[in-house]
């Protein structure tokens, strides 16, 4: 496994419903441009957009580069998030969504440097912990059309911004469930690439196994959120990461990187791993 990493990630999640800086959910219809900066970029401005190392996910150079997606639904915001527009040769534009790398574990991640998200234009992802849609979005529109988000939310609340969004995203099928029980959602989805689990829950390796049992494809890949002090607050953080490390181990799911982020409020750290990986294949 690649040996821990800290780094600088950001706040929200673990509160439910998307945490801090919670949108207004479902999907919205961009008006205009937007007042605030990010990175030193103004929404709805024309900016550099260049391709990140991870397929899907782009970079919006300016003052302070920021990450965006290629919106999947040119016109549509989600959550008041800003667009902006790269001009193509043909002089016609592409429309991207800056990816608060404050608000989604995933975008904190790929800042800190991860090696490999997995999450790429084509494959299908099952997403546990969607809440109300915020990163389940990006992931949406870094898989593109081709590809497929089962996105699981116990919660009515953050499932009916989450059915919202669903409902122009043609590629997010909501499913209003406990992911402890994927058997009640087993006729919804279908095998899958990756399962990315962000339930900030104490059992959550026990059901990231159990839904990579049912859903995940032999090699296939995951990724899952922790909340050390959601899990064990007697013990140290590098401790309860160990400790997850080797449930999954456990399973059949052999953890490849393990980045801590260091700013996210609380010990926070993200666990990147392979589903039934033969022996030689590290990652
Ligand atoms: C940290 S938030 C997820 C934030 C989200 N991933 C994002 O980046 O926008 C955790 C979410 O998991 C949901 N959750 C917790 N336990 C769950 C379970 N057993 N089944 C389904 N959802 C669950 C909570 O309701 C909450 O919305």
């Amino acid at each position: 496994m690649r040996t821990p990493q800290r780094g600088r990630g950001g706040g929200g999640g673990g509160t439910g419903c998307g945490g801090r800086g919670r949108g207004r959910g479902g999907t919205k219809k961009a008006k205009g441009l937007e007042s605030e900066s990010e990175g030193g970029i103004k929404g709805g401005s024309k900016v550099l957009v260049a391709p990140h190392r991870h397929a899907g996910v782009f970079i919006a150079k300016s003052k302070r580069d920021a990450l965006a997606t290629k919106n999947l639904v040119p016109g549509e915001l989600v959550y008041n998030e800003k667009r902006i527009f790269a001009q193509k040769e043909d002089r016609s534009t592409v429309e991207y969504r800056i990816w608060n790398h404050h608000r989604s574990k995933l975008a904190a991640a790929i800042n800190i440097g991860v090696d490999n998200i997995w999450i790429k234009p084509g494959l299908k992802v099952l997403y546990l912990g969607a809440s109300s849609g915020y990163t389940v979005s990006h992931v949406s529109d870094i898989v593109g059309p081709e590809g497929c988000v089962y996105a699981v939310e116990h919660s009515h609340i953050c499932g009916k911004d989450l059915m919202n969004m669903a409902e122009k995203r043609e590629n997010v099928v909501p499913i209003i469930e406990d992911a402890r029980h994927p058997a009640k959602y087993r006729m919804l989805v279908g095998m899958v690439d990756i399962i990315f689990s962000d339930v900030n829950q104490p059992d959550q390796a026990t059901i990231m196994a159990l839904n990579a049992s049912y859903f995940l494809k032999s090699g296939g890949h995951f990724m899952t959120s922790i909340n050390a002090k959601g899990i064990d607050s007697t013990s140290s953080a590098e401790t309860v990461y160990q400790k997850e490390v080797e449930k999954l181990q456990m399973e059949d799911l052999r953890a490849t990187e393990l980045l801590v982020l260091d700013t996210w409020e609380g010990d926070h750290a993200c666990i990147f791993g392979g589903y039934r990986l033969p022996r030689k294949q590290k990652s």
